[in-house]
This record gives C-alpha cells, structure tokens and sequence, in this order.
C-alpha cells in the first residue's frame, strides 16, 4: 500500500468549496468534504449513468448531491436525525413556481404573537422578539400540508433563525455572544428566496436517490450491488457532530441520534468482543479500541455490498489524545485488506500539528484519502 502526499487536495477533504455552492450551503456542517472531491473521483473511476455510488456516513448529503448533478444513482445513509433532514431537503427535487408561491405567502403573512416553549438552553441565545418570530413562523410553517415544501421552508428558517442567533459554537460547546442581529423576517425572507434561486440554478440530471436511516454496520443492501462508495466516517476523538446541533434539532423538532448507534461510543459497562480486531487496539484506551471494532464491522458490510471491482474512497484522519497522535489512516486501511478490500494508496491530503490541553506539540496527524478496492 502506497502513501503518497497530496496537500493540494486538502481544501477538497473540507466543506470550504461547499460554501459557495447552490443547495450544497443550504446547511453548514464542518465534518463535510466538498462536492469537488466526489466529481474528481467519479471522473477518475469514469461513473455513469447506471452506476450506483453509497455514502454509508452521508451527513448532510454532499455525495449524492455531486451524484444528482451527474445523473449517477446514489444511496445516503446515517443516523442523526438532523443530517438526515437537511440531506432529504436538499436532495428533493422541486416545483420553482410552487415553491415561489409559498415562500411569498409566508413572508407576507400577519404577524399574531404566539406562545413561545422553549428549553432555557435555546432562550439564552436569542432575543425575545426573534425568539416570538421563530415561533410565529413554525406554526405557520407547519400547517403547510406538501411535506417537501413544509421541510424546506424549515430549513431555510433553521438558517434564517441561527443568522439572528447569539450561538457561537467552539466544537460541541455552544457560547453566547451578543451582536446586533437582523430582524427575523428580513433574514428569512433573504434566505429562502436565495434557496429558491438555488432550486432554478441547481443542475441536475436524471437519476435515483435513497437518504435512509441506516446503521453503516448493518447496510440495507443485498450483496454486490454497489458500484462505488465515496465517504467519510466520523473521525476518532471527534464527537462533536453529535452535540453541535442542539438548538437546530430543538428548533426542528428533530431528536438526537441513538447512542448505540453511534460509531466508537456505548453505554457504561457495556461488554464487547475485540478478538476480531485485537492486535490493531491492543493497549489502546477503550475509545479506540470501541473504534475500530465498529469500523471493522461497517468495513465488513461495505465489502459485502460491493460488487466485484467496485472502488472505495474514503476520508479520514489520525486522531490526536493527550498522550500523543493515535493513526488511524493506515490501520484502517489494513482492517479494509482484513474485511477483503485491496488497500491501493493513501493520499495524504492534510498535515495537522497534534497539541495537549497545554498547547505542547506532540506530533503531527495526516488527513488520508483512503483507496480501495474489492
Ligand atoms: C464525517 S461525517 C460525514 C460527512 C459527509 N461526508 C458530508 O459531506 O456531509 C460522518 C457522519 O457519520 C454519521 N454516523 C455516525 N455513526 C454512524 C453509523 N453508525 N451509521 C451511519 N452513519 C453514522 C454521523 O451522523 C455523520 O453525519
């Protein structure tokens, strides 16, 4: 198995080129990788129409978005229920004209002061009044009986709510840091026309698309009927995915993930089995070892629902604890080799100094694009 630097490709492992995308922004996830990334592999592996590609950890639906932009099949699965939402809202394919009229509708609609229930945790970083148009605005949202258009409009207020906000978030801790924020109305007025602007800008081909609740360990799929897979599992040490969200899942009504289902992490005193990956987290703190054990099962379902040929891409990086850099790129590769996969290269694509709580370097860990195939 060859590894190869390639820091130009770092930007492609991040969400930054996302940002300036039709319907790719309509959600900000830091975890993401961009859409760039998944063109330049269905290019390299020369996918087509008929081809399906899966993305088993699709958070907020970077893949197959690239997919529907190439006319390819694709199929996104997870188990938050946010990355859910907003991989389904940005997938739908809509009517424009229908869309124009409910968005003018709602902006237009009169405000009647609502009741306003929310846990202390999402009063604190909003004004009063904001807080009284999110309300206003959901209620009226909520009677709106198409499903496609209700979710869209929810999204763009989930936006629109979080522009007049005074969250700021430093990884799963959410601060409160007050700033003169727009008028509710103004901003969701803003928001959603940009997104139907999106909707008429986007281009997309023909082509099927799946986003499901699934646990990537136990894929909803028969055996071999996979072309290709392009993903990014949640990294080690990195959790921060799963509490980032509070106040948006609160505002949408959405629940938190399961805690079994999530990768590495299992209720107090759980008993679990390592012996199928034992010499790859032997010494290793529970975390890791908890880690890779799942990530060798979801590595197993992968192998299972490739067909022959198919190739595999996946991003990933060493992760960085007190006592020093934990790799993760190359033993992940060799349990990749262990499920059957032939690991061909790992293409560095990031170098990030590993610091303790006090700041002292102590290593450096590598972002990889992981290359497989069965
Ligand atoms: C690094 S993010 C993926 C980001 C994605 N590539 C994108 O561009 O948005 C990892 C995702 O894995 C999901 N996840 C965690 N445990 C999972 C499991 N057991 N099965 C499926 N998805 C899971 C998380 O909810 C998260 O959305």
């Amino acid at each position: 198995m060859k590894i190869v630097e390639k820091l130009r490709l770092g930007r492609l492992a991040t969400f930054i080129l996302n940002k300036r995308l039709p319907v790719h922004n309509w959600f900000y996830f830091k975890e993401a990788f961009s859409r760039d990334l998944v063109l330049l592999l269905a290019e390299t592996w020369g996918l087509g129409e008929g081809d399906l590609v899966l993305d088993p950890f699709v958070g907020c639906g970077t893949t197959p978005l690239a997919c529907k932009q190439l006319g390819v099949d694709s199929i996104g699965y997870d188990i938050h229920p946010i990355m859910l939402f907003a991989s389904r809202v940005k997938l739908r394919d809509y009517n424009a004209e229908e869309l124009g009229e409910a968005v003018r509708g709602l902006i237009k609609s009169k405000f009647e002061r609502p009741e306003v229930e929310v846990p202390s945790f999402v009063a604190r970083v909003f004004r009063e009044p904001v807080l009284e148009d999110i309300a206003f605005f959901k209620r009226k949202i909520l009677e709106v009986e198409d499903e496609g258009i209700r979710e869209f409009l929810l999204l763009g207020l989930m936006n629109a709510a979080m522009r007049c906000s005074w969250a700021h978030k430093d990884g799963a801790a959410i601060r409160v840091v007050k700033k003169p924020v727009p008028p509710l109305r103004k901003a969701l007025k803003r928001q959603l026309l940009r997104m139907c602007g999106d909707v008429e800008r986007f281009e997309g081909e023909a082509s099927r698309v799946t986003i499901e609740h699934c646990d990537a360990r136990k894929l909803k799929l028969a055996d071999e009927s996979v072309d290709a897979v392009v993903t990014s599992p949640p990294y080690l040490n990195k959790r921060e995915y799963i509490h980032a969200y509070r106040i948006e899942q609160q505002l949408l009504d959405l629940g938190a993930p399961a805690q079994e289902q999530l990768i590495g992490v299992r209720e107090e005193g759980a008993v679990e089995d390592f012996s199928e990956v034992g010499e790859f987290v032997e010494g290793k703190p529970l975390e890791t070892k908890l880690y890779f054990n799942d990530m060798f099962a979801a590595l197993q379902e992968l192998y299972r629902v490739c067909k022959p040929g198919a190739k595999v891409a996946l991003v990933t990086s060493d992760a960085c604890s007190r006592e020093g850099v934990v790799e993760v790129c190359v033993p992940l590769s060799e349990l990749a080799e262990r499920a059957g996969f032939k690991a061909k290269r790992i293409l560095v694509v990031n170098r990030r100094f590993c610091t303790t709580p006090a700041r002292k370097k102590v290593g450096v860990t590598r972002e990889g694009l992981l290359l497989w195939e069965k």
